[in-house]
């Protein structure tokens, strides 16, 4: 099976002022590239973003090469869409409008920096992907399953993570988590964390679902656990992978 991918975009991303391309040379390469795509995905506060730089560090001193990276964000125009998203006062941001700048930082993190790390042959360890789209958008804002592939597949071209650690704690526990941290350290990129406790629920059943759909790839860990038994459980999943 081949993936039809622009190289063109991967791999020599034109400066600012080319010329534009109207019908660039589009190449067959493999589906899967030579490096590793993990992601870890979970609920607000679930301590999936430590857990990811305790096996970046791990690996590292396996003398693997990684790329950590997060959505949204990652990049620096993703981190300008990041704020966007993020920030409490954008209350009027739609549903449609949310979607397409998540996936606006994904495909800008896609073309940047990902595609080439795993051309590399590199690890990359992502902090949420498509599968936050999923949940959030497509069920926690009603999007649907549909638009959310089909935003995938223009903004992502096919590239699909070949495991994902899914840190689970339940809606109530988030919420909780998130809230503390935020009164802890003010900020104002809460809008997501605002959100009721039914969207959270929302959010929680379908991230169950996925796993349920996709056993070979999503695994569940149980973020309930202690920092040091949580990045025990990762690791017995990960090594059978590198
Ligand atoms: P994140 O920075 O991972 O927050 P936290 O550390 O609290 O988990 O994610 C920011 C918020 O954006 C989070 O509430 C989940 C949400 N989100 C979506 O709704 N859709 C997406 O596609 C992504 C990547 C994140």
């Amino acid at each position: 099976m081949g993936q039809i991918f622009n190289l063109r975009r991967i791999f020599n991303p034109p400066p600012a002022l080319a010329p534009v391309v109207f019908s660039p040379v589009t190449i067959k390469v493999p589906m899967a590239p030579p490096g590793l795509f993990i992601t870890f995905e979970g609920m607000d506060g679930s301590g999936k973003t430590t857990q990811m730089h305790r096996l970046a560090a791990r690996l590292r001193a396996l003398g693997r090469t990684v790329l950590e990276t997060a959505e949204p964000g990652g990049t620096p125009i993703g981190t300008k869409i990041r704020r966007i998203l993020l920030d409490a006062a954008n209350q009027e941001l739609s549903p449609t409008t949310e979607v397409l700048l998540y996936f606006a930082s994904r495909s800008q993190n896609v073309d940047e920096w990902i595609a080439s790390a795993l051309n590399r042959g590199e690890i990359v360890l992502a902090d949420r992907f498509t599968d936050s789209s999923l949940v959030y958008q497509g069920c926690g804002r009603n999007l649907g399953v549909d638009t959310i592939l089909e935003l995938e597949r223009i903004a992502c071209r096919g590239l699909k993570p070949r495991l994902t650690l899914l840190v689970d704690i339940d809606a109530e526990t988030s919420l909780a988590r998130a809230r503390a941290r935020n009164l802890a350290q003010p900020h104002c990129e809460t809008r997501m964390d605002d959100q009721s406790l039914e969207f959270h629920r929302k959010v929680y059943e379908a991230y169950h679902a996925l796993a349920a759909r996709e056993p070979g790839r999503v695994k569940l860990v149980d973020g309930r656990a202690d920092v040091d038994a949580i990045e025990r459980q990762v690791w017995s999943i990960v090594a059978a992978y590198v």
